[in-house]
């Protein structure tokens, strides 16, 4: 395979860059990002000298630059991670999630399209399916979509788009829901990310309202091997829901996390709560089980203390992020709403 992995240079994105080089060292990996604020090569240094890697920088919008990396590289596989992704941040301006997320999406199906059909296979997410109450079931893959933030808004189109590439031009599509994801190289404004760096400056953690919300928490790596398993064995046209079997309130994430810095309760600020925050995510993951074989490997508890340990060990890579535009928005978010 020759695969365009677009948004590389993020969280998920990256962990699957090197999840799949490890994996299949006969393929040849472009990653294809814009380098936005959450984008980091960094991210990527242990990969950088790989004869089968190499990383363009470009706009999943610029059709010109998606089309010549394509033809250049001849590539034959399309996954997309490259998104706006921060819920928050979409609240506070949608234009650059409608911009990537929607517009970015129809430029690579058109890309795939007008290059002899290419297998794309998009990253989606289980916010496309709204918020559950305390007993609904989980979501699954019949779920109607309802997505309630201009960031899950933004994603269900891009679903959408990339159904309608499947029924109208026949283009070899697949898509994948997944719950939150969490461990290294998480960009550190989610919840992970940027609660164990503030505990590790010695800094309270802002929780949302009660932060009584419910999300099914999967370790990265895990989502990494089931998007490898449908790219290559899922059914064309068909979408796949990951989850993590693992649905946790964020208090509970956060008192994992005080237990593992052996810190105290003082340690937490409840602050104004997300307007429309989603009270609850599940994920039924019987269909990616069922016919791929797949379930997620890492426990709560292991994936917790890697992460944290993954924190602690690498201050210079977070230290460096929290700075400059991070700090605008910091203030912004958390001092001025
Ligand atoms: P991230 O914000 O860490 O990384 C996004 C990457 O996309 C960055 O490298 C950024 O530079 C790049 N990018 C943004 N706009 C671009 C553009 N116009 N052109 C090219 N590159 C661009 O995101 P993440 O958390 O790694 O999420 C990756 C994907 O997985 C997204 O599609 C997201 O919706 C989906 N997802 C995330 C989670 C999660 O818990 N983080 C869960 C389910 C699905
Ligand atoms: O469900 C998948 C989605 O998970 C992905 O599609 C998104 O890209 C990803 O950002 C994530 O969205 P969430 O909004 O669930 O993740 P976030 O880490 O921002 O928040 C997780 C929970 O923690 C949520 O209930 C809000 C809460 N929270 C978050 C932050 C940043 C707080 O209480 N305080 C905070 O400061």
């Amino acid at each position: 395979m020759r695969l365009l992995v677009c948004g590389g240079a993020g969280f998920i994105g990256s962990n699957f860059i090197r999840y799949y080089l490890s994996r299949h060292p006969e393929d040849f990996v472009v990653n294809f990002d814009k380098l936005t604020y959450a984008g980091n090569l960094e991210n990527l240094k242990d990969v950088e000298g790989n004869p089968n890697y190499i990383f363009v920088r470009g706009d999943i919008t610029d059709d010109k630059a998606v089309n010549d990396t394509i033809q250049k590289n001849n590539i034959s596989h399309i996954v997309n991670f490259a998104a706006e992704t921060h819920v928050d941040r979409s609240i506070i301006n949608g234009a650059d999630f409608v911009r990537t997320n929607v517009m970015g999406t129809q430029a690579l199906l058109e890309a795939a399209k007008n290059n002899g059909g290419l297998r794309y296979h998009h990253i989606s997410t289980d916010e496309v399916f709204g918020a559950l109450g305390p007993n609904d079931p989980p979501f699954n893959e019949n779920t109607s979509y309802n997505p309630r933030s201009p960031y899950s808004a933004s994603k269900a189109a891009a679903d959408h788009l990339t159904r309608a590439y499947f029924h109208t031009y026949n283009l070899p599509i697949t898509i994948s829901n997944c719950s939150n994801n969490y461990g290294p190289y998480q960009f550190p404004e989610k919840l992970h990310g940027l609660f164990i760096t503030n505990l590790l400056e010695g800094k309270k953690v802002p929780v949302y309202g009660d932060g009584l919300q419910v999300r099914d928490w999967l370790y990265v790596d895990d989502h990494c091997e089931a998007v490898d398993l449908v790219l290559r064995q899922g059914k064309i046209g068909e979408s796949y829901c990951i989850g993590g079997d693992c649905e946790k309130t964020n208090m509970v994430i956060t008192r994992k996390m005080l237990e593992l810095l052996e810190l105290g309760e003082e340690m937490i600020e409840t602050v104004k709560d997300r307007a429309g925050h989603d009270r609850r995510y599940a994920i039924d993951f019987s269909k990616i089980k069922n016919e791929l074989g797949w379930s997620p490997r890492t426990s709560f508890e292991e994936g917790m203390k890697k992460t944290v340990e993954w924190y602690k060990n690498n201050r210079e890579w977070w230290q460096k992020i929290k700075s400059g535009e991070y700090l605008e928005y910091y203030k912004k978010q958390y001092h001025e709403r």
